[in-house]
């Protein structure tokens, strides 16, 4: 194994963060609000398509597992939506955060006595509640109730729409899904709507008759008064017990703002000169919101993005330990071990700091306006791949500068031209070097065979080169190529008139790591063994892996170095033929 850093294991948990188990529960809540809701919309065709479907789906909800999964899911998200009540300190003036939570924390509250009523009505006292017995409650008992539930319905599927919305927005495929999603996101409450009201309209016609009472308003359906007046105590003490806690939580707030008072206020200091007094406990995220003082954070503080982090100027030693999630971004991009590089949405310091932002604050907001929306951050697949020119400087020691300029220009079109015959995008040109990206309009399997056909094509047009510039060139050219894949943000980055559309993130740092590597390890090109993989070659045909340890990376990382480029588009070739 090559030796760059140590490297230990990676705990998994490090990489999930309390947003991130809310969203896991979330998605569980919302495929059942889909099941659901689908459910009503049968009321479309009749009461009995209705009862079909309510079975049905009965059937798979109340499954143990799923039963189990989603009970817990909706414990653990209501905890944190209470949580977030508590603990989050600052939103973001123009989004849509606050309501969503506000809506999320009401839904709690709308629901438990259509919980009580249905479900728990048959657990304590087995009774045989279905759409007949609700719509009577709901449409004939009690009218006002039937608005409530439209409300309930119209709240919890904004909420959850909202919380979707936060999640995708950047994924690749969104921009093409959007209009998709947008059409679904209205058809299907309103078709649930539609086929409540329809069913609800042929329960109050067909409940005047004694004999549709006789039928459906038995003591086995609707209970008994006194188990009636037991489940209305229910519904008002889990009501209560709800409130308190919503209480307690601000309460908490309320506590913790005077305690925070109390524990002073501290200086934070903005590298343009900038300082602002804030109290103890806020992230410096926080603090730049509530001051309006411009900050980048793409996932809106979420610590999955990194664009948000910032250099602490001096002493780092009064600052909080990084949480684990934090940690673990900051390992991801390479910085983990050095205590001065943090991310503002994590970092709530308790003295004063000065510091600078490392991104700067307009380029990457998600939340910015635009001039070409589709250019703002997107997080998705790419196989990035770092092109190095090997032995510039001594060229350039003995040529004069033009001649050593029209030899990296040589070099570098012949790596252009090689990429864009197999549909990758040179991306950037960085000295006698280039950042190539593949992948931006392909699936991720089709992005790594072109970028492994593209390696080989760089080999031979570099072969080509130095045989045209044999009487020119002491040695011949010579290079070094890193290839590796995975989930980046791409996007404008820069400032006013320099914005460059690039990608960032951890799998753009290790295919540059990977080019460095091919200095030590005597070779060619490095391809990530994920990329081999995904391009679907066969483990048998690709020079056997080795594990290597990158800079800022916990764990090592198994690799394939070829010492001839060339070798890649047999292997691909191979690779495309067993796929047929
Ligand atoms: S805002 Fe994305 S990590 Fe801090």
């Amino acid at each position: 194994m090559t030796e760059i850093t140590s490297a230990k294991p990676v705990s998994f948990l490090r990489a999930v963060s309390l947003r991130q188990v809310r969203l896991a529960c979330g998605l569980v809540l919302f495929a059942y609000l889909v099941s659901h809701f689908l459910n009503h919309a049968l009321g479309n065709i009749s009461l009995k398509a209705m009862a079909i479907g309510v079975h049905w789906h009965m059937e798979f909800w109340q499954f143990g597992p799923v039963a189990f999964t989603f009970y817990g899911a909706a414990t653990i998200h209501i905890g944190l939506g209470i949580w977030a009540l508590y603990e989050r300190r600052q939103f973001h003036r123009k989004a849509i955060e606050p309501l969503q939570l506000i809506l999320g924390l009401s839904i709690p509250a709308l629901i438990v006595a259509h919980i009580v009523g249905m479900r728990l009505s048959h657990v304590l006292f087995e009774q045989e509640r279905g759409y007949e017995q609700a719509f009577y409650t709901y449409w004939v008992s009690i009218p006002i109730k039937m608005w409530l539930i439209y409300l309930t319905i119209l709240i919890s599927w904004v909420h959850g729409c909202i919380g979707l919305y936060f999640w995708l927005r950047l994924k690749g495929f969104f921009q093409a899904a959007a209009p998709w999603l947008l059409a679904l996101a209205v058809l299907i409450p309103t078709l649930a709507l539609l086929g409540l009201y329809q069913g609800g309209r042929t329960v109050v016609r067909d409940s005047a008759s004694p004999e549709w009472q006789k039928q459906n308003l038995s003591i086995g359906e609707m209970g008994t008064p006194p188990q009636q007046e037991a489940l209305e105590n229910i519904t008002n003490a889990l009501l209560a017990f709800y409130l308190a806690l919503l209480v307690l939580a601000l309460a908490g707030r309320a506590i913790r703002f005077v305690a925070e008072r109390r524990a002073g206020m501290i200086r934070l200091s903005y590298s343009d000169s900038r300082t602002i007094r804030v109290p103890v406990g806020l992230s410096i995220l926080e603090a730049s919101l509530r001051f309006s003082v411009p900050h980048a954070s793409v996932c809106g503080g979420r610590a999955r993005c990194s664009t948000c982090r910032i250099r602490v100027i001096g002493d780092t030693s009064t600052l909080p330990a990084p949480s684990p999630r934090e940690a673990f971004v900051l390992g991801r991009i390479g910085v983990g071990t050095d205590p001065a590089i943090r991310l503002a949405c994590q970092l709530r310091p308790t003295a004063d700091l000065s510091f600078f932002q490392l991104l700067t604050p307009h380029a990457m907001s998600a939340n910015a306006h635009a001039s070409r929306p589709q250019r703002i951050g997107q997080e998705r697949y790419l196989v990035s791949m770092f092109v190095d020119m090997r032995g510039s400087t001594i060229l350039a020691e003995h040529r004069l500068p033009f001649d050593t300029v029209f030899i990296v220009n040589r070099f570098l079109a012949a790596v252009s031209q090689a990429v864009s015959d197999c549909g990758g995008q040179t991306n950037q040109f960085i000295g006698d070097g280039a950042l190539v990206l593949f992948g931006l309009a392909c699936d991720p399997p089709t992005a790594s065979r072109q970028a492994l056909r593209a390696a080989a094509m760089i080999g031979a047009n570099i072969e080509e080169l130095n045989k045209a510039l044999q009487h020119d060139l002491p040695d011949p050219l010579r290079f070094g190529i890193g290839i590796h894949g995975g989930e980046v943000i791409i996007g404008d980055i820069g400032y006013r008139d320099h914005m460059v559309f690039t990608a960032l993130g951890d799998s753009v740092n290790v295919a540059a790591r990977l080019q460095d590597l091919t200095k030590s390890l005597a070779c060619e090109a490095i391809v990530s063994q994920d990329v081999c993989t995904m391009a679907g070659l066969h483990p048998r045909d690709v020079p056997s892996a080795q594990q290597v340890a990158i800079r800022g990376r916990l764990e090592p990382m198994a690799v394939h170095a070829m010492t001839d480029a060339r070798m890649l588009a047999a292997l691909v070739a191979q690779a495309e033929k067993v796929a047929g």
